[in-house]
């Protein structure tokens, strides 16, 4: 923001927004640039109800943001692990119920919605719970912890009539809005390619978590927690870095691609590539892990109605020296877009008709002059207003005006399960090492 603020002062229209798309403000020195603003306000006629089942980082920071939202009360939590339901307490008060079996919950006549903030091998059945017992539904990303369960929740989803969302907030961002728009009006052409990049260079980036010093059978529930997977002697790193093992977690893909497939099938409308295949290797985090820390994905998407075909290309490195870059970049016959959940670069290329440089070079052979100079691309930055509250207060937003007004979300289970299965099939075909062939629009392995 601060960055922002600079330049507005530099090229001297401090204080002057505009709504995004409605206008660029121009400069004769320095990068076109324009402001997006989030203008609508969120319904709040009826007070919500909320617990949280699964109280760790993720479900914490869901509470949280969803209690931004006026007329939101938190009644209950769930955990499995004691420090955290004290944790809870000292959040949202002595008052609220607290239980280490979810059931207890969904029991409730008081509680009308959930957020599920588990490791992902508990999504698909809690959600399925929650809906079953009448409850609206927030589920962390990936909805699913392996291709095999989407129907079923989706099944349960439609019988149930209740709003269940998924948590890849990023689809409700402004920027993931105003690059969806950029896209229709024809901003970077044709698309036919993108690519998305995930690096970290960390030991908390890479999922090596603190461990409680109490952490122990007393005050963790694991019988509850393997009830549903192999059974296993307790052992705290596989409860407290869950991200690691395979019977809990999904790996990169599932923990990031995630976020990157829901941006992309948001912004275009696809519903996903037909055919997979992923590397990776485990090259550094060898502490006893059975996922890889570096991951390239492969995806062909088809010509479809939505979108002609393009290919997309993810990678995902948890040893990288340029640890923070996280990006998303749409690439079409004028230009490309580099998409932020507050900011869009975008490029394009539209005066160059032909390929410069070979054009230069014939002219050059034929001796017809000197070589034609490659134009430098067009660039105008979109960034978000000042005091804009970002893509997860917007998600639970679009979340909760859709309980009370019957509305539906755009990240609906449908739309959960096409950003997960790509996600999970980049493991499938890294472990056994093929390519694998989906059908996006029946939600089927060929
Ligand atoms: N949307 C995002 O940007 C984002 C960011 C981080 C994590 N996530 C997702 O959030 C989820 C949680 O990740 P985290 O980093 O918070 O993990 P975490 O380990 O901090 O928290 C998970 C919690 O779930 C609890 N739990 C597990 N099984 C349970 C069960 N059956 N009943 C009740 N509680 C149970 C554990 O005790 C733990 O406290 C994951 O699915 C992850 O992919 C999303």
């Amino acid at each position: 923001m601060g960055k922002r603020r600079d330049f507005i002062k530099k090229i001297g229209i401090a204080g002057a927004a505009v709504a995004a798309g409605s206008n660029t403000l121009m400069s004769s020195n320095s990068t076109p640039f324009a402001i997006l603003k989030r203008d609508r306000l969120f319904n709040t006629d009826e007070t919500v109800n909320i617990a949280l089942i699964g109280a760790g980082g993720m479900g914490s920071e869901d509470a949280k943001t969803c209690l931004k939202h006026d007329g939101v009360k938190l009644v209950a939590a769930c955990d499995l692990y004691e420090g955290r339901l004290e944790k809870a307490k000292e959040e949202w008060g002595e008052d609220i119920f607290v239980t280490k079996d979810y059931t207890e919950v969904l029991s409730r006549s008081d509680v009308d919605a959930v957020i599920i903030g588990t490791s992902d091998h508990w999504h698909k059945q809690i959600s399925i719970d929650a809906l079953s017992a009448g409850k609206h539904v927030y589920c962390e990303k990936p909805m699913v912890h392996s291709i095999e369960e989407g129907q079923e929740l989706i099944n349960t989803w439609k019988k149930s009539g209740k709003v269940m969302t998924v948590g890849a907030q990023g689809t409700s961002s402004v920027g993931n809005e105003k690059a969806k728009e950029l896209l229709a009006e024809g901003a970077i052409g044709k698309l036919n390619f993108a690519e998305g990049f995930w690096a970290r260079n960390s030991p908390g980036g890479a999922w090596q978590y603190p461990i409680p010093d109490d952490a122990s059978e007393d005050t963790v529930d694991w019988k509850r927690y393997i009830s549903n997977t192999t059974q296993r002697p307790f052992d705290k790193l596989r409860f407290f870095r869950w991200r690691n093992y395979r019977d809990y977690g999904t790996g990169m893909s599932g923990d990031l691609f995630v976020h990157l497939f829901s941006s992309l099938h948001f912004i275009t409308g696809s519903k996903g590539p037909n055919q997979i295949c992923a590397h990776g290797g485990l090259r550094f985090w060898k502490d006893g892990r059975e996922v890889p820390d570096v991951m390239i994905g492969m995806f062909q998407y088809p010509d479809v109605e939505e979108h002609a075909g393009f290919n997309l290309s993810l990678r995902c490195n948890f040893v990288d020296g340029t640890s923070g870059t996280t990006y998303l970049r749409l690439v079409g016959s004028k230009g490309s877009m580099d998409v932020q959940w507050d900011k869009i670069v975008l490029k394009t290329n539209e005066e160059q008709s032909a390929d410069a440089f070979l054009e230069g070079k014939l002219e050059d052979q034929m001796d017809q002059g000197p070589r034609k100079k490659i134009l430098p691309p067009n660039e105008i930055i979109y960034e978000v207003e000042e005091g804009y509250k970002g893509a997860h207060y917007d998600h639970h937003g679009y979340w909760l005006e859709a309980i009370r007004t019957g509305d539906s979300v755009a990240q609906d289970p449908v739309f959960g399960f096409r950003a997960a299965a790509p996600a999970l099939l980049c493991n499938d075909s890294y472990f056994e090492k093929k390519f694998i062939n989906w059908d996006p629009v029946n939600m089927k392995l060929i």
